[in-house]
Formats: structure tokens, sequence, C-alpha cells
């Protein structure tokens, strides 16, 4: 789906949520998210807020799942995915806070693997993702799952690429600040999501989404996967189609 810019795709995107968590209220059960960091879906959670805001959307019954955080990282950090999320969303809605989950970047490293399976595991007990929201690297990594993620790929420790630790230096002052290693998702819990939609904004993601959407499906391309979906959107906006 290709828009004219990124604030009429991002519109689109945040009442497609928000028609799904009604529909899920009338129906009586849980609206399960899975929720992406990173710029892109910055202008969703705002019309989302706004939505809250303005035509009293409820987030009461939403349990939602992160895809990734850096490890080590705590929570409290201006470079965490937990401070991005409270800052973009969950502290600007009224969803319960012990319905919302992020991988945590401070488990001790000999926890790890049981950790991640028991991540996975909550998403299973409330019976999978009805919604996955994914952005996309330059390198085609969705989560972190990084280019050589194999399609069954389990949530996971991983260490970061150059390129995309290389994307992050600014934001943490420097390339050596920036961790490198993160948890993530892996591909296949993604993949087993009900719909899922990747956003993409702007000419530096062109030729990644080319790859991506119309290229072979690679593990040097982990966003090629989709293709295999039976229920995938990519929202772009011109530039972002614009190799298409
Ligand atoms: C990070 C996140 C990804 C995100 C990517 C792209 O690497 N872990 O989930 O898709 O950034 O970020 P942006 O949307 O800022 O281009």
């Amino acid at each position: 789906q290709i828009f004219a810019n990124s604030k009429e795709a991002s519109g689109a995107v945040a009442r497609e949520i928000a028609d799904l968590i009604r529909q899920t209220q009338k129906e009586g059960r849980s609206c399960v998210l899975g929720l992406a960091t990173g710029s892109s879906p910055k202008t969703v959670y705002a019309q989302l807020v706004r939505m809250h805001r303005e035509e009293g959307l409820s987030f009461r019954n939403v349990i939602s799942f992160n895809l990734d955080e850096y490890y080590q990282m705590e929570p409290d950090s201006i470079h965490s995915y937990h401070r991005f999320m409270k800052e973009q969303l969950f502290d600007l809605v009224d969803i319960p806070k012990e319905n919302y989950f992020i991988p945590d970047g401070t488990v001790p490293s000999k926890l790890l693997r049981e950790y991640c399976a028991s991540y996975e595991n909550k998403i299973n007990a409330v019976g999978g993702l009805d919604f996955q929201l994914l952005g996309i690297g330059g390198n085609g990594h969705i989560g972190f799952n990084e280019p050589g993620s194999l399609i069954n790929a389990r949530t996971r420790l991983i260490t970061l690429d150059h390129s995309t630790r290389a994307a992050a230096s600014m934001e943490f002052g420097g390339l050596h600040k920036v961790p490198r290693k993160a948890i993530t998702l892996g591909v296949a819990p993604i993949l087993n999501a009900r719909r899922i939609v990747l956003l993409a904004w702007g000419e530096r993601k062109a030729s990644v989404i080319r790859a991506a959407v119309e290229g072979h499906v690679t593990e040097l391309n982990p966003a090629s996967y989709l293709q295999a979906h039976p229920d995938v959107s990519f929202v772009l906006d011109e530039s972002a189609a614009s190799e298409l």
C-alpha cells in the first residue's frame, strides 16, 4: 500500500489497529498486539494517542509484546525501548501496566535461554499475536533479526550488525556506546502473527524494500520471509516505494 506521505500512511495503519481493538472489545476478548520501536512507528503511536483522547479509544483489553530490546539495557535508560514505548504510547493511553511486555535487557546471561522461551510462551498463552507491527532495518532486519537469521529462528540474544549499530550511533552519542547485542523476538514467532504490517518511510529504505518485496526469499534479507505470510502489508510512503 503506497501513500503520498508517512502521515497519511500512519493514519491508515492506526485506524486498522483501532478497528481491531474495537472489534475485539465487542467480542469480549483481548487484543494481542506485537509492537515495534524505531522512528517509523512513532507517527502510528501518535495517531493512536490522538484517537484515545479524541474518540475515547480504550486500550484496556490490549495485551502487547514488543519485538526487541538492547542487551544489556536498564529499562529506565534514555536509550531503552522500555522508555521509548512508555513515552510514545503506554503512559499516554489507558493500557494496564500488567498488560504490556518488552524483553528485559537486564536478564543475567545464564538465564537468557529460559527467559526467551518464556517470552514466547507468554504470547502463546494469550492466544498468539492478532497483529504485528514492524519496521525494517536498512539491512532488511525485522525486530533485530539480522541478515543470517533463519526462517525458523526463535526468540534469542543476537549480535547486532555493524550497520545497525552505526545507524544508532548518533542517538547513543558514538558508535562505542551502542550495545553490541540485543534480545529479539525470533522470525518464527513474528511469522506466527495472524496479520503483519511493515512500515517504511523515505528514500533510504527504497532499495531494501525492493529487495524484500520483489527479490528472492533469502536469509540475507530477513524481511523477505514476509513474502510467505498469508496476510501481510507493506505500508510505504512514495519515497520508500520509489524503486518498486
Ligand atoms: C531498530 C529496531 C527495528 C526497526 C529499525 C528501523 O533496529 N530494532 O525494529 O525496524 O530500527 O528503525 P527506523 O524505523 O528508525 O528506520
